[in-house]
């Protein structure tokens, strides 16, 4: 079967990465979570005091940052190292998410980023899960598909991957609205704006187990593997 790129976009928290990271493993491709390249420039900014309104200080803060993945056995995937360290768990802590996407609007921070994930798409083989990957990063990807599901099944699954991380002090309707700020600068922002790809397909996975989701979408990527 041919490799091809798989392009997976979609809302905060509605299991992207879940289903890349069994997609990848099942077809030996190579995952990237774009976002955690995001989450890790926000983390930078944030450490360092970066000036977002200083196109001066963004330029000069992304020079001094190095992005690298390196494999997790453990995960069964990449961790993201920023400048050579492992930051996989800070970038997910609440002050990273309550930032990101005011830092991912930055034009220079999605040049930035952007840049280095077609890089990485060069061979082929890989499932990149995103917010702009289908309509930016990769339009000419074989497959793409659009993930959505409920707002509040989105919460309870996102409440349920803090819980297991050992974050117990955060509420449901706390992460509803860092969800729905998120999608909110991520949809209406000026530059790589979240939308449907025209030729994405829609996966709506509310209703879905995970095992459901990914025979449903190695479906998909027969078709498309075999063109
Ligand atoms: O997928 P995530 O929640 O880890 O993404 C973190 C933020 O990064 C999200 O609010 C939007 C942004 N993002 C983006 O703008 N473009 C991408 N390709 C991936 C993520």
């Amino acid at each position: 079967m041919n490799k091809i790129v798989i392009a997976i976009d979609g809302y905060s928290s509605c299991g992207k990465s879940t289903m890349a990271k069994q997609l990848a493993k099942k077809l030996n491709y190579i995952f990237i979570d774009s976002g955690a390249m995001y989450r890790a420039i926000a983390l930078y900014f944030l450490n360092n005091n970066v000036n977002l309104a200083d196109n001066n200080s963004v330029a000069a803060a992304l020079n001094n940052i190095h992005l690298n993945f390196v494999y997790n056995e453990v995960e069964g995937k990449s961790d993201i190292l920023l400048n050579n360290e492992n930051v996989e768990t800070a970038i997910r802590e609440m002050r990273v998410s309550e930032y990101v996407s005011v830092v991912a609007a930055i034009e220079e921070v999605r040049t930035f980023a952007v840049a280095q994930q077609q890089q990485m798409g060069i061979s082929k083989g890989i499932v990149m899960d995103g917010r702009d990957i289908g309509t930016t990063v990769f339009p000419n990807a074989e497959l793409k598909i659009f993930v959505t599901a409920d707002i509040n099944t989105r919460v309870e699954r996102r409440l349920k991957e803090l819980h297991d991380k050992g974050n117990t002090a955060i509420s449901f309707e706390e992460v509803k609205q860092n969800l729905i700020s998120r999608d909110h600068i991520d949809s209406t922002r000026a530059i790589s704006p979240l939308r449907q790809a025209e030729d994405a397909v829609l996966l709506d996975n509310t209703h879905l187990t995970r095992e459901e989701q990914l025979n449903i979408v190695l479906n998909w990527v027969n078709e498309r593997s075999s063109n």
